[in-house]
């Protein structure tokens, strides 16, 4: 009986083994197979995107266009440090599950495929339509290594690329460079939208530590506008990877201009982060509303950040996603056999305080549908939570989402801890005191590949009565939005293994957190 047991359990393991090496082979640029290895890498984001193999960086070409959004990222498949830059590119209907398709631009001769914008050429301004439907246009950053490495500054030209068929092939423009470098150094990463009062194309293009403004009839000529940035903003490093958008305020009939422009390094905790302006655009030039200094996350992980475009007017989201890394630790944080993730999508809005206007970034509603269960920490009318610990012997914690409520006045400090069995802790926290906002990832697993990974990253920011914490929690990041994204700080870190633990830190008799649910999330690529 024992041996006829084993057999059969023997056997069983061989034919699951030939089924998931089935799956295996037929998984490869699917993103949707189910074998049990895939996607399960030690670090291995769950729920972000992060490409099959090779070095990723920015988002580029984002667009919605006939039921599908586009994510093309900066790309190396030979190796999991950044070189030769391709667009890779996934597909997706909802926003949080990713379909891999084959690269999309491959560099040539003139150069490295850089960051980039895409758009559907709806009345077909570019000429470039075959048949009836609107094709799919790409403007990237030529960068020819070539020519830099001979002390040619001007290396760096912005080319066009051109799809048929709904961006599973492209075709580049023979008459590339369509912007050819005017002899500056930095010259890149063009993000062309379509102005509708003006009926033309606008490219906002990021020069060294200024943008400047083109426009186009047809997507192949463009002139020159205007520059903006001189005296506004940050200018601690080389500025990068621009948008340009018009966003309503909240709670008004107003709608104002935002202008996003990532930058590197000079970020308020070291390294990348992206600042924003907002204003007013006439289709020319960009007037600031004033010239002060704002950034869109205050954390170290989110940079060179964009918007998609061509989402219906019936939807109306504007929603960025954004390279969840910082260039001083970037090609050396721990990894396999890929590097890095996107942040996930976030829906942006505008806010007027003290006559001046703020941006918020919200989890899109999409993401709900990760949900798997909900844990509520809070029980009616008490919320005790014995010595500090709620949960325990959970390494589902490693893939949730926190939705808490403190009230924080006086000498208050509230917030969490994550903690795994070997004791690595990841420490989240508001202070009423000190007025700030602090994530400690010194202890939350590897910090010793750079000296520039810094342990703790501070925000500063004056919460109400109350202050609520919304957090979403991967393998190695934490995406946190203070007071309904008002401040967002997302940091990566690299625990040893999953975290098993949540403590609250409720401050006086543990009876400040007031509301605090927990929901564990499903995997996309399960
Ligand atoms: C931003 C950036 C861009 C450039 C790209 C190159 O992270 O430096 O300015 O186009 O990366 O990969």
């Amino acid at each position: 009986m024992k041996i006829i047991l084993k057999i059969t359990a023997g056997l069983l393991i061989v034919l699951l083994t030939v089924a998931s090496c089935f799956s295996c082979k037929n998984r490869t640029r699917s993103g949707t197979a189910d074998a049990a290895g895939f996607y399960h890498e030690k670090y291995r984001p769950q729920y972000h995107f992060s490409p099959e193999s090779g070095w990723m960086n920015d988002p580029n070409g984002l667009v919605y266009n006939d039921g599908e959004y586009h994510l093309f990222y900066q790309y190396y498949p030979d190796s999991t440090v950044w070189g030769p830059m391709h667009w890779g590119h996934a597909v997706g209907t909802d926003l949080v599950h990713w379909k891999h398709l084959p690269v999309a631009l491959y560099p040539d001769s003139l150069g490295y495929i850089f960051s980039g914008s895409a758009v559907t050429d709806r009345d077909n301004t570019s000429g470039l339509r075959e048949g009836t439907v609107p094709p799919l246009i790409a403007i990237f950053t030529y960068h020819n290594s070539k020519l830099e490495r001979s002390g040619n500054t001007g290396f760096q030209s912005q080319g066009l690329a051109w799809s048929n068929d709904r961006g599973r092939t492209w075709n580049k423009y023979q008459g590339n460079p369509v912007l050819p470098n005017p002899g500056i150094k930095d010259f890149r990463d063009p993000k062309v939208i379509w102005h509708e009062p003006s009926g033309r194309w606008i490219m906002i293009l990021a020069v060294h530590d200024r943008v400047h403004i083109y426009s186009s009839p047809d997507l192949k000529n463009w002139s020159f506008e205007s520059e903006f940035g001189e005296n506004a903003g940050s200018h601690g490093g080389v500025w990068e990877c621009p948008d340009l958008f018009p966003l309503a305020v909240t709670g008004t009939s107003l709608s104002k201009w935002v202008m996003l422009v990532s930058i590197n390094p000079g970020g308020p905790n070291g390294g990348s982060a992206t600042q924003y302006f907002t204003g007013d655009f006439d289709g020319h030039k960009f007037t600031p509303d004033n010239t002060s200094v704002k950034w869109m996350d205050l954390g170290t992980d989110n940079y060179a950040g964009v918007t998609w475009s061509g989402i219906p007017a019936s939807d109306g989201r504007r929603i960025l996603l954004g390279w969840m890394s910082n260039w001083n630790y970037a090609t050396v944080v721990p990894a396999s056999t890929w590097r890095s993730a996107m942040t996930i999508p976030r829906k942006l809005s505008l806010y007027t305080s003290n006559g001046d206007y703020f941006l918020a970034s919200s989890p899109v509603n999409e993401l709900k549908n990760l949900r798997a269960d909900s844990l509520p920490l809070v029980r009616q009318g008490n919320s005790k939570t014995p010595n500090g610990i709620t949960i325990k012997g959970d390494p589902g914690l490693s893939r949730s989402e926190l939705d808490l409520d403190f009230i924080a006045t006086g000498a208050d400090t509230v917030g969490i801890a994550l903690e795994n069995e070997l004791s690595e802790r990841l420490l989240i926290c508001y202070s009423a005191l000190s007025e700030e906002v602090f994530i400690d990832r010194s202890g939350a697993g590897d910090a010793s590949f750079s000296p520039r990974f810094t342990g703790i990253v501070k925000a500063p920011y004056k919460a109400g009565e109350r202050i609520s914490m919304h957090l979403f929690v991967d393998a190695t990041s934490v995406e946190l939005f203070i007071d309904d994204g008002r401040l967002v700080m997302t940091s990566v870190f690299f625990p040893s293994e999953n975290f098993s633990s949540l403590k609250i830190y409720p401050g006086r008799n543990g009876n400040l957190l007031q509301k605090g649910i927990v929901y564990h999330l499903n995997g996309i690529w399960q």
